[in-house]
């Protein structure tokens, strides 16, 4: 299962993992376009399972677990990818913008952590992938919200390794530096000098380029695969260098 599957990261991640032979159910708030990429790729109830799932609202993604383990018969990974992206610092981010990103980006993928494990459990084992980012291990100024649960979602990640590792299930989490996705669209169309961002932004990254949601996929599907089957608890940075890269300049 993969949440915030219709667009962007999440729909690069369905794309890989139905091309590697997965049945993928597709959870996400915009269900038309969750339902149109399910068909492109091989139909409802045979490859994918496409539905319109708020991963804030408790009971909307416990339903959709329970609909994707009666469709397939099992479950054996989740990702919990779902997110939105609300700016604002400390100071002036709104306590409505505060709760909205705490409730897509945190409580959603707490939620379904919370109801897949019985799956997984049932399973023998599984792995779960939850989408943490960059900004959940160093600072960007005028996210303090976002960055909050970014941080937040690594922390559960460790912990849920700690308590699910005895029962074979592993959880890991990745950082992705920038992706240019329609997440990131939305915020260069919004931005005073577009050009000039994306310029900064792509220096940022040792690579000197955006990423590909594409590459996120990969390895979203790494941690997924029994070819990860020692790997749990960790932070997967796919970031470009991003976060190890220091000052620009060359030493004289
Ligand atoms: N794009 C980046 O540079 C970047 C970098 C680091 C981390 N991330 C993280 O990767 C994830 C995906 O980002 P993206 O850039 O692909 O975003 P996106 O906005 O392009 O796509 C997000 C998808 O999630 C869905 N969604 C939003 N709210 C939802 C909800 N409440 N319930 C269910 N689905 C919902 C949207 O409909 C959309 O299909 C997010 O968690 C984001 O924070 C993105």
């Amino acid at each position: 299962m993969v949440t915030g599957g219709a667009a962007g990261i999440g729909e690069a991640i369905v794309v890989r993992l139905v091309e590697e032979g997965a049945r993928v159910a597709i959870a996400d708030i915009d269900g038309e376009r969750a339902h149109g990429l399910a068909e492109r790729l091989g139909g409802q109830g045979e490859k994918t399972l496409a539905g319109r799932v708020d991963v804030s609202v408790l009971p909307e993604v416990a339903d959709f677990v329970e609909r994707a383990v009666r469709t397939f018969g099992r479950l054996d990974g989740i990702v919990n990818n779902a997110g939105v992206a609300v700016p604002g610092s400390a100071e002036n981010i709104s306590e409505a913008d505060w709760d909205r990103v705490m409730s897509v980006n945190l409580k959603g993928v707490w939620a379904g952590m919370k109801y897949a494990i019985p799956h997984l459990r049932a399973a023998g084992g599984g792995s779960i992938v939850n989408m943490s980012s960059v900004q959940g291990l160093v600072g960007f100024p005028g996210w303090a919200g976002y960055a909050a649960t970014k941080g937040a979602i690594l922390s559960l990640t460790q912990q849920a390794a700690v308590e699910y590792g005895p029962e074979h299930i592993r959880v890991n989490c990745i950082a992705p530096g920038t992706i240019m996705t329609p997440m990131n669209q939305r915020i260069f169309e919004t931005a005073p000098d577009p050009q000039g961002l994306i310029a900064s932004w792509n220096s940022s990254h040792a690579l000197h380029r955006f990423g590909e949601s594409s590459e996120v996929a990969a390895a979203t599907a790494f941690l997924l695969s029994d070819d990860a089957s020692f790997v749990t608890g960790s932070c997967l940075r796919v970031d470009g260098g991003l976060t190890v890269l220091g000052p620009s300049g060359e030493a004289s």
